[in-house]
C-alpha cells in the first residue's frame, strides 16, 4: 500500500494548481424549473428544514494550546518537533477561537447558517485523558453551545478531531485496545458538559484518514509509520465507535449519534474484471472499514484475508464494535481511481500482496490549490452508493469544501470565484441526489474560515471567511456571501449562462 493507498487526505499529493475553469458537471435533472421568462435557468430547491452549516475542528481554529488547564495533544506535540508541518507553522494561536468564538458565532449568523460542526477537544476537556473534566474547559463549550442555541444554530459537536491527549499517545495511542475505554468515559463526561442542550453527535472524524496518515504513513500527528500499528489502530478506534455510541446513549437516550467517515467513490481505472475488483476493494477499505463494524458488525473485505490476528481482534469484539449509527456523516472531497497490480508486483510486494490495489486521483478536472481534483459528479456518486448499499440511511455531509488562496484585493474584498464555482456544482449534485432519493439532511461547508491545515499549516486556505493571521481580522468571502443566499433561500438557483442568480 503506497502513499494515499487508503485514499484518506492525499496531503503528500501537494500539487501546483490547474486554474482551469473547466466546468465538469452540469446538473442535468434539476428538481423544478422555475420563472418561464429566464431561458434555460432552474431552481433547485433542498427539502424543508435543510441543515445548512459550516465545519471546524478544535486544533484547527482554537489556539490557546495551553490555557485554562488544557494539556498537550499529539498535534502540539507533533507541530512542535521541527520539520513536521509547512514552514514549522503551528495551531499554538491558529484562528484563536478561545477567545474570538463570539466573532465566530456572528460569520455564522451573517452567513444566514443553522448549523455548526465544530469539536471539542478532548485535552482541553479532560486533559490526560482519564479522571475528571477540566471546569474551564468544559465550561468553554459550554458557552459556545449556549450562544448558538441562542443564535438558533445547532450545534453538532464532533468528539474527536484528532486531537488525542498526549497522555494517552504515551500509553501507545490508538493502536492500544485501552483508548478505547478512555475514549468511552471521555464521551460520558463531555455527554454531561453538554447533552442537555446537544442533540447531534458525531463520535468520530475520518477515522481512516488518522489512522492511516498517523500511524502508517506518519504524515500526520503522531508520526508513527508502521502497518502494524495502523491495522491495529484501526481496530481499537471501530471498538471506541462501539464504545463511544453506548456511552452517549446511556447517557443521553435521545442523542442523534453519527461518525463523519472521508468518503471518495471509487472507480476501475477500465473495464477489466480485475480493475472492477480493485475498485471495490478500494470502495471497502476507503468507505466502508468504520462503517460495516458499526452497522453490520463485521469488516468489509479489501484484503485478500482479514488479518485479524495482526489485529488483534478478539472474541467478542465484532459484537463491541456493534454502533446502530443515527446517520452516516460523510467528508467528500475527490474521487479514487482504482486498479489491479501485475502479478509480479503483488508478488514482490508484502503489502500489495495483502491489499493487491492500486489507488490515484483523478485527473480529468481542475485542481485545486492542495491538488485536489475538482469532480463534483463523485459527490453524487458516493451519496447514491450508500443510499443503494445501506437501505436509504439519514446522511449528513459533514464536509465539502476546497482550499483556493485568493486574498483581499485593494478595497478588502476576497474575490473567491472558483470556490463559488466549486460550491455551486457541489450543491447542483447534491440535489440532484436528493431528488433521486437519497435521503441528507444537512450540508457543512470546510470551513468557516481558513484556518491551520493540519501538515499544511497555513498554506492552504479552505473557509468561506478569510483570516488574516496576523490581525485575526476576519473578512467574509465572496463564497460566504453567495452560501448566505443559498442557505437564505434554501435553493441553488441554477442558470445556464451566469450561474446561480438571485429569486427575481
Ligand atoms: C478533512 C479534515 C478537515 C480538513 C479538511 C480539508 O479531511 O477532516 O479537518 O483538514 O480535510
Amino acid at each position: 500500500m503506497g502513499a494515499a493507498a487508503f485514499a484518506t487526505l492525499p496531503c503528500s499529493l501537494l500539487s501546483s494548481c490547474n486554474l482551469s475553469s473547466k466546468a465538469s458537471d452540469a446538473p442535468t435533472s434539476p428538481a423544478r424549473t422555475t420563472s418561464p421568462a429566464r431561458q434555460f435557468s432552474a431552481e433547485m430547491p433542498f427539502p424543508k428544514g435543510f441543515f445548512w452549516g459550516s465545519a471546524t475542528a478544535s486544533y484547527q481554529i482554537e489556539g490557546a494550546w495551553q490555557e485554562d488547564g488544557k494539556s498537550e495533544s499529539i498535534w502540539d506535540r507533533f507541530a512542535h518537533t521541527a520539520g513536521k508541518i509547512k514552514n514549522n507553522d503551528s495551531g499554538d494561536v491558529a484562528c484563536d477561537s478561545y477567545h474570538r468564538w463570539r466573532d465566530d458565532i456572528a460569520l455564522l449568523r451573517a452567513m444566514n447558517l443553522n448549523s455548526y460542526r465544530f469539536s471539542v477537544s478532548w485535552p482541553r476537556l479532560q486533559p490526560i485523558g482519564s479522571g475528571p473534566a477540566n471546569p474551564k474547559g468544559a465550561d468553554y463549550y459550554s458557552r459556545l453551545v449556549d450562544a448558538l442555541l441562542e443564535a438558533r444554530i445547532r450545534p453538532m459537536l464532533t468528539l474527536y478531531h484528532w486531537d488525542l491527549p498526549q497522555a494517552l499517545e504515551d500509553r501507545g495511542g490508538w493502536p492500544n485496545r485501552d483508548t478505547a475505554a478512555r475514549f468511552a468515559d471521555y464521551v460520558e463526561q463531555v455527554a454531561h458538559a453538554l447533552g442537555d442542550r446537544v442533540s447531534d453527535w458525531i463520535l468520530f472524524n475520518e477515522p481512516s484518514a488518522f489512522t492511516d496518515l498517523g500511524y502508517f504513513e506518519g504524515f500526520h500527528a503522531p508520526g508513527r509509520k508502521s502497518l502494524l500499528d495502523f491495522l491495529r489502530a484501526t481496530h481499537v478506534v471501530n471498538l471506541a465507535q462501539g464504545a463511544g455510541f453506548h456511552a452517549l446513549k446511556a447517557s443521553r437516550p435521545a442523542a442523534r449519534v453519527g461518525t463523519a467517515l472521508s468518503m471518495s467513490p471509487c472507480e476501475p481505472a477500465t473495464n477489466s474484471e480485475a480493475d472492477k475488483l480493485a475498485a471495490e476493494r478500494a470502495h471497502a477499505i476507503t468507505n466502508l472499514w468504520f462503517l460495516e463494524p458499526a452497522l453490520r458488525g463485521r469488516y468489509p473485505e479489501p484484503f485478500t484475508f482479514l488479518p485479524e490476528t495482526a489485529m488483534r481482534i478478539k472474541s467478542g469484539d465484532m459484537e463491541s464494535v456493534r454502533a446502530p449509527l443515527d446517520f452516516i456523516g460523510i467528508n467528500f472531497y475527490y474521487r479514487t481511481i482504482a486498479s489491479a497490480p501485475g502479478a509480479l508486483e503483488r508478488l514482490s510486494n508484502t503489502e500489495e500482496w495483502l491489499f493487491p490495489v492500486k489507488m490515484t486521483e483523478g485527473t480529468q478536472g481542475p485542481k485545486t490549490q492542495i491538488g485536489w481534483e475538482v469532480w463534483p459528479q463523485a459527490l453524487y456518486d458516493i451519496v447514491m452508493r450508500i443510499t443503494r448499499d445501506y437501505n436509504r440511511p439519514v446522511i449528513e455531509i459533514t464536509e465539502s469544501g476546497c482550499a483556493y488562496n485568493d486574498g483581499p484585493d485593494p478595497t478588502g474584498a476576497i474575490h473567491d470565484t472558483r470556490r463559488v464555482e466549486y460550491y455551486r456544482q457541489h450543491l447542483a449534485a447534491l440535489a440532484r441526489a436528493i431528488n433521486d432519493g437519497a435521503d441528507v439532511r444537512g450540508y457543512h461547508a470546510w470551513s468557516l474560515m481558513d484556518n491551520f491545515e493540519w501538515a499544511e499549516g497555513f498554506s492552504q486556505r479552505f473557509g468561506l471567511t478569510y483570516v488574516d493571521f496576523k490581525t485575526q481580522q476576519r473578512t467574509i468571502k465572496d463564497s460566504g456571501h453567495w452560501y448566505a443566499k443559498v442557505a437564505a433561500e434554501n435553493s441553488l438557483v441554477w442558470d445556464r449562462v451566469s450561474g446561480p442568480v438571485r429569486r427575481p
